[in-house]
């Protein structure tokens, strides 16, 4: 089943309860966290504290996208807070399978992240051990960003080699998602679309949220 990851990044922090409401009645079925340290990207958000509010109030999955140096340093502290998935860049960790595996031990899924200019070839050793891969389809840091069409190229490559390999990863996209170009992105063997603005930049977050998913079904 395909999946509608809604990105905080983008919502009104003032009444981030309400907005969560909001994607929960409009079906999202995963809730994105951007974690950044303003080192690895060019900007700050927020750390485990806030996942911790936020898994008090709602039962959906919480996904933490770690845009961070040294992220072996809190992975335990995000699972601890109450993340249900883990995502690295392949870009900033050293000892990607010991990384991956710990977090698996520590009982949540695993992932990789790759930004658009890494290829994905740097995961071939990698796929077979992670839950899933998080493909970056802008340059990580904002959200409101232009969806960079070369990545799709990537989400067929991903989907190409768990066809060959008889491999089980999921795929998840994150970046300039939109109406326009999800069903394309789908067809290419996405399984997981994160989405930020889209979504909570839109009058009708429920309603945005639900066109998104009705486009993926
Ligand atoms: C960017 C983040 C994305 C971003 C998506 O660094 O990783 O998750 O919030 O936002 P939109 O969907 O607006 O591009
Ligand atoms: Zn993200």
């Amino acid at each position: 089943m395909k999946k509608i990851a809604p990105s905080i990044l983008s919502a009104d922090f003032s009444n981030l309860s309400q907005q969560l409401r909001y994607v929960e009645i409009g079906g999202a079925d995963i809730i994105h966290f951007d974690v950044m340290d303003g080192k690895f990207v060019p900007n700050i958000t927020f750390g485990p504290v806030v996942v911790k509010a936020v898994r008090k109030t709602t039962k959906l999955p919480i996904d933490v996208h770690l845009m961070i140096e040294n992220p072996d340093s809190f992975i335990e502290d995000f699972i601890e807070a109450g993340a249900d998935f883990i995502s690295v860049h392949q870009e900033e960790v050293a000892h990607l399978h010991r990384t991956i595996t710990r977090i698996q031990e520590l009982g949540a899924k695993a992932g990789v992240v790759i930004n658009p200019a890494t290829p994905v070839s740097t995961l071939s050793e990698i796929l077979e051990f992670a839950d899933f891969v998080l493909v970056m389809s802008v340059n990580p840091g904002f959200g409101g960003q232009k969806f960079i069409a070369s990545t799709l190229n990537k989400i067929k490559q991903l989907a190409q080699i768990r066809e060959e390999k008889g491999l089980k990863f999921e795929i998840e996209i994150d970046g300039g998602v939109t109406t326009e170009n999800i069903k394309e992105i789908s067809n290419a063997g996405c399984d997981i679309f994160v989405a930020g603005s889209s979504v909570f930049s839109k009058d009708n977050i429920s309603a945005a949220t639900t066109e998104l998913k009705n486009l993926i079904s």
